[in-house]
């Protein structure tokens, strides 16, 4: 039987659509390899989200097309060689992406779904605006920082350890009693715009080829293998997650919801993004998007949308996630 959808007024068999995703893929590769590995991307933000989201489509019409290693299957690239490996205790994932009001209309309804609460039930959402950075995971052993990776593909990071414990933002041991403890915090490396514009200046004096955004410098920065390069770069992290919590040999938890987990980061000394704001509907989470994307300008650092997080853990946990990420979280990016 020859399959047919439409797509983009015309129809797609399975053949092209073959095609098409072979094509789309090796774009996404490409572009992931200078993003990731050299901190110089050829396609821009907008450009690489559309190839994505047209291979999800194509994917969601032929689902049986989907293989393993499909861009929508997995995080980033391998960690380059330059670097020792870090193998992550639990997988550093990305976050699926909304681009419409109808798209986080969809993923509300489908956090609800999932639960097993109707429609009308209230879920409340942590929204938080979304930095763009790139994420790193920082391992405390006895309240001290041991070790710190990138996210790599999600499964094997880039031990750039050195380079973390130069910024400032990060404690190098933590309040409190963490005898015989593990504490995983994740978070996002970035550089305000300031900062960027700055360094840019200075490149332009001394012959430098510049950074195209404050994205691109900040991974140049933090994926050094000289620390001291990284120290001059004045980079700073927010976290928004954790990963391994174990004490005495059992796992511990930091709340029961993401707001308590916030209060327990200020605690610990670490920074959190703002503004944010609990949600307990639709029409709050479009509210709060609309007034990042006023304030977004007088930030100081740069943003690429806002991320919905369910704020209860237990809730989260039930939710799971898919192979790419987790169903509990969903960014809505800005326009291009
Ligand atoms: S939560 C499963 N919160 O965006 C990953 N991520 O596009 C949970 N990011 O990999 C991440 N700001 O590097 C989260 N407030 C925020 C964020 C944030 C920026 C980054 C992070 C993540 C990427 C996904």
């Amino acid at each position: 039987m020859v399959r047919k959808q439409k797509s983009k007024g015309r129809f797609l068999d399975e053949g092209a659509a073959k095609e098409e995703l072979t094509e789309l893929t090796k774009k996404i590769r490409e572009n992931d390899e200078l993003y990731y590995l050299k901190d110089s991307p050829s396609l821009s933000d907008a450009e690489y989200d559309a190839l994505r989201k047209r291979l999800i489509f194509i994917e969601n019409k032929f689902p049986h097309l989907i293989v393993a290693d499909s861009p929508s299957q997995t995080v980033g690239v391998a960690p380059a060689e330059a670097f020792s490996k870090v193998r992550h205790g639990q997988p550093m994932l990305s976050l699926s992406n909304a681009f419409s009001k109808e798209d986080v209309v969809g993923f509300v309804s489908k956090v609800k779904r999932f639960i097993g609460v109707d429609e009308c039930s209230e879920v409340q959402f942590l929204a938080e605006p979304k930095i763009d950075g790139l994420s790193a995971a920082l391992r405390y052993e006895n309240g001290v920082f041991v070790q710190g990776a990138t996210r790599g593909d999600g499964l094997v990071g880039e031990d750039v350890t050195a380079n973390l414990a130069t910024i400032s933002d990060i404690p190098k041991s933590l309040e409190g009693n963490f005898d015989s403890a593990v504490l995983e915090v994740r978070g996002e490396v970035y550089m305000a715009r300031e900062d960027f514009l700055q360094l840019n200046v200075d490149r332009e004096r001394n012959g430098d080829e510049q950074f195209s955004n404050p994205r691109n410098a900040a991974a140049g920065g933090l994926r050094q293998l000289d620390p001291k390069i990284t120290a001059q770069r004045k980079l700073k992290f927010f976290a928004y997650g954790y990963g391994e919590l174990r004490k005495g040999g059992a796992d511990f938890s930091l709340g029961t919801t993401l707001l308590e987990v916030r209060e327990r980061f200020v605690e610990l000394g670490f920074i959190l993004n703002e503004p944010c704001r609990m949600s307990a509907s639709i029409e709050e989470l479009l509210e709060y998007y609309d007034k990042i994307v006023v304030e977004r300008p007088s930030l100081p650092m740069d943003l690429d949308g806002v991320v919905y997080k369910v704020n209860d853990l237990a809730l989260q946990a039930r939710l799971g996630a898919v192979p790419r990420s987790p169903r509990r979280a969903k960014a809505q990016k800005f326009p291009a």
